[in-house]
C-alpha cells in the first residue's frame, strides 16, 4: 500500500472524522448530553483526569483543548474553575456538535476549527493550561511537529497535560482468537488504515474517508515533547483502560498491562 503524505494523512483524517460525525449523534448518549450540559457544573472528566488537572491548576485559568472533538471535555472545564476555554479541531462537523452543546450550556467556550499543525496566531502563547485526552496522539504522522505546535499555544510557565491510552495497547488486537498474542510491533511505523466511519463502539459497514492511525512509542512521545521545549513534571501510567469498551478485557488481570497514562509537560 503507497503511503500518503503527512498532509494528506491528516487531510484524510479530517474527512474521515467529518463522515463519522452523524453517527455519534446517533448514540443515546447524544440526547442525555444535550441535557447534562445545561448544567453549569456538568463535568464528564474522570477521576484520574480531574485529579491531574486539579494538581496542576485550573481554577482561574486560560485553558484550550487541542482535538476537542465535540466538546464535552471542553465545557467541563467549567467546572474545574477554568476562567476561558478554546476547543480546537480540524472537524467542522464535530464542532457543529461542540457548538450545539455550547448554545445550551450556561457557559461560553470558544470552538476553533483548525488542524493542529496550522494553528491561527492568535493562539499562540495565548494559555497557561493546555489538554490533550484520549484519542488525539496517534491521528498525527510526526509526534514531534504536533508537541511543537500544541507548545506553541503555552505561555511561558505554562502546562500541557496528556491523558491517552497506552502505546503498548497498540500491540494486541482485542478482536483477535487470543487478545493476548503479540499481533503487531511496538515499533511499528506504518499507520493502521481504516476505510470505514470512526465509531467508539462496533463497526459501521458504510464506506468513510480513509483514516490513519499512528504508533508511537512512549520514548518518541517524550523526545517529541522535550526536543519542543516542554520539561516533564509529571508520568503516570495505570491499570483501568479509557478507550473503547472492546479494550475493558485488558483490565483486571494478574499480569496487568499499562492500559492509559497521564503526563504533564511545562514549557520553558
Ligand atoms: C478521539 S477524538 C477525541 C475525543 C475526546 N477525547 C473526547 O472524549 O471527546 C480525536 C479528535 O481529534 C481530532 N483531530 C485529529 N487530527 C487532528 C488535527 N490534525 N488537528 C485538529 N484536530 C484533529 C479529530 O477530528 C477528533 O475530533
Amino acid at each position: 500500500m503507497e503511503m500518503p503524505s503527512n498532509e494528506k494523512a491528516i487531510a484524510s483524517n479530517r474527512d474521515a472524522w467529518n463522515d463519522s460525525a452523524r453517527h455519534h449523534k446517533d448514540n443515546p448518549e447524544w440526547p442525555s448530553l444535550l441535557t447534562a450540559v445545561t448544567q453549569g457544573d456538568f463535568c464528564c472528566i474522570d477521576d484520574t483526569l480531574r485529579g491531574v488537572l486539579e494538581q496542576v491548576g485550573v481554577d482561574g485559568k486560560d485553558v484550550v483543548q487541542l482535538g476537542c472533538n465535540n466538546g464535552r471535555e471542553s465545557l467541563s472545564l467549567f467546572a474545574l474553575g477554568a476562567r476561558s476555554v478554546v476547543g480546537v479541531d480540524q472537524s467542522e462537523a464535530f464542532l457543529d456538535q461542540a457548538r450545539e452543546l455550547a448554545t445550551r450550556s450556561p457557559h461560553a467556550p470558544e470552538f476553533i476549527e483548525a488542524d493542529i499543525h496550522h494553528l491561527p496566531r492568535e493562539l499562540h502563547e495565548r494559555f497557561d493550561v493546555a489538554l490533550i485526552t484520549i484519542g488525539v496522539l496517534n491521528w498525527m504522522p510526526d509526534i514531534g511537529e504536533f508537541f511543537r505546535h500544541v507548545a506553541q499555544t503555552l505561555k511561558p510557565g505554562g502546562a500541557l497535560v496528556v491523558y491517552e491510552t497506552h502505546p503498548f495497547l497498540e500491540m494486541f488486537d482485542p478482536e483477535a482468537a487470543d487478545p493476548y498474542g503479540l499481533a503487531s510491533s511496538y515499533f511499528r511505523s506504518e499507520p493502521f488504515v481504516q476505510d470505514q466511519p470512526i465509531v467508539y463502539e462496533g463497526k459501521v459497514e458504510q464506506p468513510a474517508a480513509t483514516s490513519y492511525w499512528f504508533v508511537h512509542t512512549l520514548g518518541e512521545i517524550f523526545t517529541g515533547a522535550i526536543e519542543a521545549g516542554l520539561q516533564i513534571s509529571h508520568f503516570k501510567e495505570y491499570p483501568h483502560s479509557n478507550r473503547e469498551e472492546l479494550y475493558d478485557r485488558y483490565q483486571k488481570q494478574a499480569a496487568q498491562l499499562p492500559l492509559c497514562f497521564t503526563w504533564v509537560g511545562v514549557k520553558r
